[in-house]
């Protein structure tokens, strides 16, 4: 399929006359997680350091900030934040849960799903694959092998990142460890469906990590402690972009 024909694809689903929401590829996406070095200052900081060297280096770079300082990063910084995690409900009567609606509200472009930190049902995946379509936000799903990815592909999603679990936060990246794993969900879910970005993850330390990704048709990385653990982040994140 021709790339026109591709954002066509991207630009109908996510309902583009709209608002105009869409991540940019080849991307560095940072899941921040829940890790002592990217609470509070410390997570300003290393967004402040992923816009530098998006602008600096003309690189696509997005965030996905600890949930709390959801809001606080999006208003600091341009580059595209996400949630790192959403539930499957309405605004409503539900205590601790995260509505699609209040990452809107955030400033969020939308949401990981399915991290494999923190899985979901399939009907729940569904529902909010469809519901952040509804409200021009984008879901990055998180799958753990191939047949899940084209199992997720069927209920388009804005994104697909395929992260075996056994590589995360290993530094083996799985880019080079299983190099068939991420070509194979690439052709899989492309199959299925041409308009779906399809990044991978798991151990991502270097740029090294991002060309394989990249050269076995990727359209990107999800990565956290190769930048989050580092002694010195930026530099970590310069390496990285290095290979985009
Ligand atoms: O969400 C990204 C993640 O699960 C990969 O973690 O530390 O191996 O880059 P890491």
């Amino acid at each position: 399929m021709e790339m026109m024909a591709v954002e066509e694809i991207r630009e109908e689903r996510m309902g583009i006359g709209g608002e105009g929401v869409k991540l940019e590829t080849p991307v560095i996406v940072l899941n921040e997680k829940a890790y002592a070095e990217s609470m509070g200052e410390k997570g300003f900081e290393l967004a402040e350091i992923c816009e530098e060297v998006a602008v600096e280096k003309g690189v696509n770079i997005a965030i996905c900030p600890q949930q709390v300082e959801l809001a606080m990063i999006a208003s600091m910084v341009n580059i595209p934040c996400f949630a790192q995690h959403v539930d499957a409900v309405e605004p409503g009567s539900h205590t601790g849960f995260v509505t699609l609606e209040s990452v809107k509200e955030s400033g969020g472009k939308g949401s990981l799903v399915n991290h494999s930190e923190h899985r979901l049902k399939i009907a729940e995946i569904d529902y909010i694959i469809k519901k952040a379509a509804r409200l021009n936000l984008l879901t990055i799903v998180c799958t753990n092998n191939i047949a899940v990815s084209k199992a997720v592909a069927e209920m388009k999603p804005y994104a697909i990142a395929v992260e075996p679990p056994e590589l995360i936060g290993t530094g083996r990246a799985v880019s080079k460890v299983d190099p068939g794993i991420v070509e194979n969900t690439v052709r899989e879910v492309k199959q299925v469906d041409a308009g779906s970005v399809v990044l991978c993850g798991a151990g991502v330390t270097n740029g090294e990590d991002v060309r394989a990704a990249i050269e076995l048709g990727a359209d990107g990385v999800l990565l956290a402690s190769g930048v989050v653990k580092a002694k010195d982040p930026r530099a970590a994140l310069l390496d990285l972009v290095s290979g985009l």
